[in-house]
């Protein structure tokens, strides 16, 4: 017995050499867990200042290897045997949506989700899309109103395109459940408020109330989504609860299970938008830049593929400046993690491995000159083209920005998603004057919380007045 309790002392107290450098942080077993949730970012630099590209830090009772070299990325998303990505995502489902999938099947749901989304409903998914944002739009500013409205630009962004997706996805007017989706959205915000107290379990006692109250109304008014064939909301919902029912899910889990796709589809585009209009409209050059080639685009957006190298230049700048998602696995079996320098790591069973591409490559100095500033062109090429050519100490990267994640478990959304952004500012740029309230104003600063989370939001709003353009 006193054998055993040694070798434990010593195997729990001792990490081998081979391993990365660890910082349990002062307090004991929350670590490091108060300033990784305070700001990410700073966080991991500070820590890549003092260990390097990996370290493995403790935050609320795991070890978290922190990987920040892209020229090693490779040798983590494309392991998926020995680095899984759905234990995580478990333990995320059931803090945030208090949902356990019994019998699940991920690759049938994604596989089923690529179908839709890629495949051959992609075509009248955007012409959906677009016909409820013209819609929208024009009940929000009727074409006949003289005078400037005034609005926050992220909340008219997130707004629209949060009830512009909801509609196209989870059910036409006749499927609201009575309701206006206004209140969808005005709950989902409540929601999205919590999202990361949730995920990192830090909710007060009165927040967590709030929480389960809030997910309680979005759980009744997601109640009918999808249930019928013609229940008005898109086939790939349909099939989705199809596909919960043959798992054996019960109502109220289904009901749980499609506000998770509410998120998954809904959370991250508006944000996006938001940064994109924010960073054009605080960019004389790139605005005209980009009104520029609308005009002499010659494609449809709805149809057919479309060639528009400096609009798609510039959303890959404002997503390089405000997408932060973790790349997390959790370690299923011991593995050696070869870094391309020639390093070699041991990786311990029940770690968590992640990676934050944010830091690098996407705000990495060596990688994107200047890179706290909104460039439009730095995906373009001298000719015009899309740039995909970036190095870092001397070498070629594959990874340059990383919005979407990587590998199989990156984005299945990501075309859709870039379609509906370019239908959002193309419409509003055509159809609308829309100018900054106060013509010196700057981007607003990176709520510090959120990262980790995929899009970052806002520190308070951008105040934009807009009318109907006077295409006279
Ligand atoms: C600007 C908008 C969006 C951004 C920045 C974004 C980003 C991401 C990222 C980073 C991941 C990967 C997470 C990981 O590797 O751990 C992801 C996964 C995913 N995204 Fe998106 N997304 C966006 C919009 C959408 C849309 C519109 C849809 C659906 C219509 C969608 C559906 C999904 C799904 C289903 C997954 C999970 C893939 C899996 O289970 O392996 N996303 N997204
Ligand atoms: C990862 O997988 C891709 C495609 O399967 C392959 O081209 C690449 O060489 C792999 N990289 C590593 C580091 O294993
Ligand atoms: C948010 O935007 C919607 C639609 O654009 C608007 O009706 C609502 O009043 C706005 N809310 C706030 C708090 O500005
Ligand atoms: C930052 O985000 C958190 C979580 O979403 C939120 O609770 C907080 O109010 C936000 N802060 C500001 C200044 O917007
Ligand atoms: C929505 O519909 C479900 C079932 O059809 C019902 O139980 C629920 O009360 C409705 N919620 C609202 C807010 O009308």
């Amino acid at each position: 017995i006193t054998c055993l309790y040694i070798y434990t002392f010593v195997f729990v107290f001792f990490r081998s050499k081979s391993e990365p450098p660890l910082d349990k942080g002062v307090i004991p077993w929350l670590g490091h867990a108060l300033e990784f949730g305070k700001d990410a970012s700073k966080f991991l630099n500070r820590m890549k200042l003092k260990h390097g590209n990996i370290f493995t830090v403790r935050a609320a009772g795991r070890y978290v290897t922190v990987l920040l070299d892209p020229h090693s990325y490779d040798a983590v998303i494309n392991d998926s045997d020995s680095l899984d990505f759905t234990r995580y995502a478990q333990v995320l489902m059931e803090r945030i949506f208090n949902l356990r999938l019994p019998h699940h099947q991920p690759a049938k749901a994604k596989a089923m989700m690529k179908k839709h989304f890629l495949g051959m409903n992609f075509g009248s998914l955007n012409s959906a899309m677009g016909k409820h944002l013209q819609a929208l739009l024009k009940a929000e500013m009727p074409q006949n109103q003289k005078d400037w409205k005034e609005e926050g630009l992220f909340n008219f962004s997130y707004s629209l395109l949060f009830k512009a997706g909801y509609l196209t996805l989870f059910g036409g007017e006749q499927n609201n459940n009575g309701t206006d989706p206004s209140s969808v959205y005005e709950e989902y915000k409540k929601f999205d408020g919590l999202l990361t107290k949730m995920a990192r379990g830090t909710l007060k006692p009165e927040e967590k109330r709030t929480a389960q109250s809030v997910r309680q109304r979005l759980w009744e008014l997601l109640a009918p989504a999808g249930l019928t064939e013609d229940s008005g909301s898109s086939p790939w919902l349909h099939a989705y609860r199809c596909l919960l029912q043959e798992e054996g899910a019960d109502k109220e889990t289904q009901k749980k299970a499609i506000l998770m796709q509410l998120w998954a589809t809904q959370g991250n585009v508006g944000p996006a938008a938001f940064w994109l209009l924010g960073y054009l409209l605080t960019n004389h050059e790139a605005l005209a830049a980009v009104k520029r080639e609308m005009e002499t685009s010659e494609t449809s957006l709805l149809n057919g593929p479309v060639n528009t190298p400096v609009f798609d230049s510039a959303l890959e700048e404002a997503l390089r400046l405000t997408a932060a998602p973790f790349i997390t696995r959790e370690v299923v079996q011991e593995k050696t993690l070869h870094m391309a320098d020639g390093q070699e790591y041991l990786l311990r069973k029940g770690d968590r491995v992640c990676l934050f591409p944010f830091n690098s490559p996407q705000m990495d100095p060596e990688i994107h000159q200047e890179p706290q500033k909104f460039k439009y062109d730095r995906f373009l090429n001298e000719d015009g083209s899309a740039k995909r050519v970036f190095y870092k100490g001397g070498r070629r990267l594959k990874y340059y920005t990383m919005p979407w994640g990587a590998g199989t478990n990156g984005c299945v959304g990501k075309q859709f998603a870039i379609n509906t952004i370019r239908q959002f500012v193309y419409m509003v740029l055509a159809n609308y004057d829309l100018e900054l309230s106060d013509p010196n104003a700057q981007i607003p600063e990176i709520n510090a919380s959120r990262y980790g989370f995929g899009m970052l939001q806002p520190e308070g709003d951008l105040l934009v007045r807009f009318k109907p353009r006077n295409t006279h």
